[in-house]
């Protein structure tokens, strides 16, 4: 399948996980790829064996390293079509004893990182007509203990979303957003032992039940690819959940 040929794509947070995925699976179908990370070794790692046209690498939460960036990105594609915004962190907190501190900086990476990149992004992709993918999360939909801070950066990703598709709809942009359940990365295994300690349920058996399984970097992909794809052309301000049924179960 070739659905993405032609298409050049900047992806945050790419060195590993959701991101890596991401950027794996639209070089394959046919796009030329930017990969950026904080992370400089994994990131020039997963662009060597993805086979990416090129690293930029910036930490989201710093506008003017974002806009370098960015602009990298477009020199070395010669213009862009897609931006995924993937780069995020989480926090294992109860809500109400999250420090004021890592409140504010989960808040920086997972939304204001969102924010300034697809506002460094625009010019390019009102150029090319292109399309933005922001990774939200079920997070984003319902309220999970421990995530209390992140389950609000993800509800902020969705609305961002909403919002600018909607201002953006006359430029012919579109702009999606994924939610996905709890996926096979690093970030899912930092928070296995807080969610077994918390629930006294080993977390094999909390996925089994309310997923069926645990959802792979692939999976994810693969919904990115298609709505960053001319398959899509008439979705927009839409945010898609995959998560094996976990928020459609009232068991
Ligand atoms: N894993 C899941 O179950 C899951 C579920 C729903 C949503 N998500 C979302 O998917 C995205 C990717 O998550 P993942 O599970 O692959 O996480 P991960 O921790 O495995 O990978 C995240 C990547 O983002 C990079 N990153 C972190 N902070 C950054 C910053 N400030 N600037 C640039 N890059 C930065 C990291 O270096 C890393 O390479 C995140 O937005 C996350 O919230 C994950």
């Amino acid at each position: 399948m070739s659905e993405l040929q032609g298409k050049r794509a900047f992806v945050t947070g790419s060195g590993a996980g959701i991101g890596k995925a991401i950027a794996a699976l639209f070089a394959e179908r046919g796009a030329q790829v930017v990969v950026s990370d904080l992370n400089a070794d994994s990131a020039k790692q997963s662009a060597e064996e993805i086979g990416a046209a090129g690293v930029a690498n910036c930490d989201v939460t710093d506008e003017a390293q974002v806009q370098t960036a960015v602009q990298q990105a477009v020199d070395l594609l010669g213009g862009l079509d897609v931006l995924v915004n993937n780069a995020g962190i989480e926090v294992s907190s109860p809500l109400l004893q999250q420090s004021t501190e890592s409140f504010d900086k989960i808040f920086a990476v997972n939304v204001r990182g969102t924010f300034v990149t697809m506002k460094a992004a625009t010019p390019h992709l009102v150029a090319s007509k292109g399309n933005i993918v922001n990774i939200a999360s079920i997070a984003g939909i319902g309220g999970s203990p421990l995530l209390g801070s992140y389950c609000a950066t993800k509800a902020a990703v969705i609305q961002l979303t909403r919002v600018a598709a909607v201002e953006m709809r006359p430029t012919g942009v579109r702009v999606n957003a994924v939610c996905p359940g709890f996926a096979d990365t690093a970030m899912v295994d930092r928070l296995k032992p807080d969610f077994e300690a918390a629930t006294q349920i080993p977390f094999g058996d909390l996925v089994a039940m309310k997923q069926g399984r645990l959802g792979t970097p692939q999976d994810i992909a693969e919904v990115a690819a298609f709505l960053a794809s001319d398959r899509a052309a008439w979705i927009t301000g839409s945010h898609y959940v995959l998560d094996g049924g976990l928020t459609a179960s009232l068991v």
